[in-house]
């Protein structure tokens, strides 16, 4: 991976490089250099356009990911709060990895340029492809069990909304419990992984993926409604400054969390619940609830009216219901 590493740093200008000029600067022959690119293009899943007797380029100019960079933007504090932080090219899925590092140190937060089986909620794949997204994970220690961990998955929706938003990204939703729409479109989704015994320690891996720059062709697979991050600022974003803002964000919410629990992060939450008395349907593994979403409770449990009654729910995927027309009185009419 060093060797690809290098010729990807080389290439990420964009810009044409002959193969003479590469082996020099890497130290290997053009024949090496050739081969490492059929790897580099097999491993990233990428195009490299070679041109007879001039070189080869990338389709455009890259920001790599870079550990000082994003060190540079996060806060002091923060910055030593991550003990370890490992930017990957290519690997399945960054929360797998966690999972298998689970007795390393807090702190530690792994990034990867591509995945090849990023893990979505509900057994859904993350669409993750090279050099323009961020796929991030990041391990933490809680010293409670996994049913005082229930609300973190709204915390972490919390400070990824903030952080967007200090970045001018306005019209920002939530939707339960923790992905992050702009004008209804999926921009960030977060998984959370626990492991750890029912009176704690538990130790948790927070997976994000945000959409940064997609293109249409490449997203054509995702099952809902998508929106990447250049397209709603119409600009080019930095990668390792928003990684940096993130992570600072992210490992204040962990201290925060740890120490207060769910209750500093409702307010905000439930400012940006964008299905918030919107006629709903709540899908469980083995039915679906048809009512009226009323916003979390204090646990972060998502509360949905049925028949007049209203009941916390843990768990279940939320839509809106199919009829998007009906109001929380035309929902009530037909339901109650
Ligand atoms: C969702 O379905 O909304 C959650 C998506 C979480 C994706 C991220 S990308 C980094 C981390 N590694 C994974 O395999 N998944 C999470």
């Amino acid at each position: 991976m060093p060797m690809q590493r290098e010729l990807l740093k080389i290439l990420a200008d964009g810009r044409t490089h002959s193969g003479t000029e590469i082996g020099q600067r890497i130290g290997v022959s053009r024949t090496a250099v050739w081969k490492s690119m059929q790897t580099l293009q097999r491993t990233l899943d990428i195009e490299i356009y070679a041109v007879r007797g001039r070189g080869y380029r990338l389709g455009g100019v890259v920001e790599l990911l870079d550990a000082a960079a994003i060190r540079a933007a996060m806060t002091p504090a923060a910055s030593k709060a991550l003990t370890r932080l490992e930017l990957l090219l290519c690997i399945d899925s960054t929360n797998r990895y966690l999972m298998e590092h689970l007795d390393t140190q807090d702190g530690f937060a792994v990034l990867a340029e591509r995945q090849t089986a990023g893990r979505g909620r509900r057994g859904r794949v993350w669409v993750s492809p090279f050099g323009g997204n961020i796929y991030l994970s990041l391990l933490w220690r809680f010293q409670s069990g996994p049913s005082d961990l229930a609300g973190l998955g709204l915390a972490v929706a919390v400070a990824i909304a903030r952080c967007l938003q200090q970045n001018g990204v306005t019209d920002i939703g939530l939707k339960w419990p923790n992905d992050i729409l702009w004008q209804g479109k999926k921009l960030c989704g977060v998984l959370l992984e626990l492991r750890g015994e029912s009176a704690g320690p538990c130790k948790v891996v927070v997976g994000l993926g945000m959409n940064v720059r997609m293109a249409q062709t490449v997203g054509e697979g995702i099952d809902q409604p998508w929106v990447d991050l250049e397209t709603i600022l119409g600009c080019p974003v930095s990668r390792n400054t928003l990684v940096g803002q993130l992570l600072s964000e992210l490992i204040e919410t962990m201290k925060v969390f740890q120490a207060q629990g769910l209750s500093p992060f409702l307010d905000a939450w439930r400012e940006l619940d964008r299905y918030h008395h919107q006629a709903v349907e709540l899908h469980l593994p083995d039915r679906t609830i048809r009512g009226i979403a009323c916003g979390v409770d204090k646990h972060g449990a998502l509360i949905v009216e049925h028949e007049g009654v209203r009941k916390s729910y843990f768990a279940g995927e939320i839509s809106l219901k199919p009829d998007k027309s009906q109001t929380k009185s035309a929902a009530k009419d037909m339901w109650q």
